[in-house]
């Protein structure tokens, strides 16, 4: 068949991403424009200043890529874009101009989950994994392990029963009053701390399975602080031991979990995806994990762990090149089950 091209469009929470794929020469051009900034003072992302934001960013973006790519607007064959899970409004500025392109154009659209394109985001990377892995998907939102045989054959097998490993990182950022978002202010911050003044718990690694829990270390890290405060100790050195106390306990679970759904799945292949797969501790442990092994880890380069188009355009590619679309009235789903 003849070689495709892949608008890839993603505006599911603060980032807006653009970028080309294409069937035989990969990923051509890609651009991203980050909210952090606008956010940045509410602590959070703010979902109304979010749309406003992709709308007024999304089309010069995609002129931008297209320059950046060499290409005409009229050598695309088809656009992907995030329909979910995310913010609503975010969502729909972006499901609402890919669909309008591939109507005017007339090629098809489709709709992809953010966390596939999450999961798939290694694939962009020189060496791929084969099929069948084990995926850990961390990201602000979720975490999950997922068992994966081909694109679309994605089993779950264990999933966090309150906050996303993310979300942890965020919330510990924020009780100490470090930046958002917090993965990289904690880690940061960690990079100063003593490894063995503080032993935080492993949560749920007691437990058969391969379901997960962060809240309770949340909660944990907060009394930690508390009681230090209380003590008269509120220094730097003491906010990162407990910066450090903490990432080396989340790297230290998600190891643990990792191993034993390799040994349960009979896989020695392990893929890493979303934002916290940035984490260098956790990075580490993961590495070190699969050494011990003789099996491989995998992960996107450091500006694909994060939100991108180029990894929904590469999602994408592959479903339209598969001879899948999606109907140009499909709903965004703000919840959606990978
Ligand atoms: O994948 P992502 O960009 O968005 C979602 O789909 O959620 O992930 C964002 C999350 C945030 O919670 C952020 O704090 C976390 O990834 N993160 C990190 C690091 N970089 C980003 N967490 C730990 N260490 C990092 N270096
Ligand atoms: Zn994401």
């Amino acid at each position: 068949s003849s070689p495709s091209l892949t608008l890839g469009i993603e505006t599911s929470c603060d980032e807006t991403g653009i970028a080309l794929y294409h069937s035989e020469k990969g990923l051509i051009a890609h651009t991203l424009y980050s909210q952090i900034k606008l956010h940045a003072e509410y602590g959070g992302v703010v979902p109304e200043l979010a749309s406003r934001d992709h709308i007024r960013k999304i089309t010069p973006l995609i002129q931008e890529t297209l320059k950046k790519g060499q290409v005409s607007a009229k050598d695309i064959t088809g656009i992907a874009y995030t329909a979910g899970p995310g913010l609503m409004g975010a969502l729909l500025s972006g499901a609402s101009v890919a669909r309008s392109l591939a109507f005017a154009w007339q090629i098809p659209a489709i709709a992809i989950h953010h966390m596939e394109g999450h999961l798939l985001a290694p694939m962009l990377e020189e060496t791929q994994p084969e099929f069948p892995f084990v995926c850990l998907l961390v990201s602000g939102g979720h975490t999950m392990i997922i068992r994966v045989d081909g694109i679309g054959r994605y089993k779950l097998l264990g999933d966090t029963l309150d906050d996303a490993a993310g979300e942890a990182f965020d919330k510990t950022a924020k009780m100490l009053g470090l930046g958002y978002p917090g993965g990289p202010e904690v880690s940061k911050l960690a990079l100063q701390g003593q490894t063995d003044r503080y032993k935080f718990p492993r949560p749920m690694v007691d437990r058969p399975g391969l379901d997960m829990s962060f809240s309770g270390l949340k909660t944990f890290t907060l009394n930690t602080w508390l009681k230090a405060k209380e003590s008269g100790d509120d220094s730097e050195q003491t906010k990162a031991d407990i910066c450090r106390a903490f990432e080396v306990a989340v790297a230290d679970t998600l190891s643990i979990k990792c191993k034993r759904a390799l040994e349960q799945e009979g896989l020695n292949r392990l893929v890493v995806s979303g934002g916290v797969s940035a984490n260098r501790e956790i990075r580490a442990k993961l590495d070190a994990l699969m050494a011990k092994r003789k099996g491989s880890a995998f992960y996107p380069r450091l500006e694909f762990c994060t939100d991108n188009g180029a990894m929904i355009a590469y999602a994408g590619s592959k479903r339209l090149d598969a001879g899948q679309s999606s109907d140009l009235n499909f709903a965004c789903q703000p919840r959606w089950d990978l």
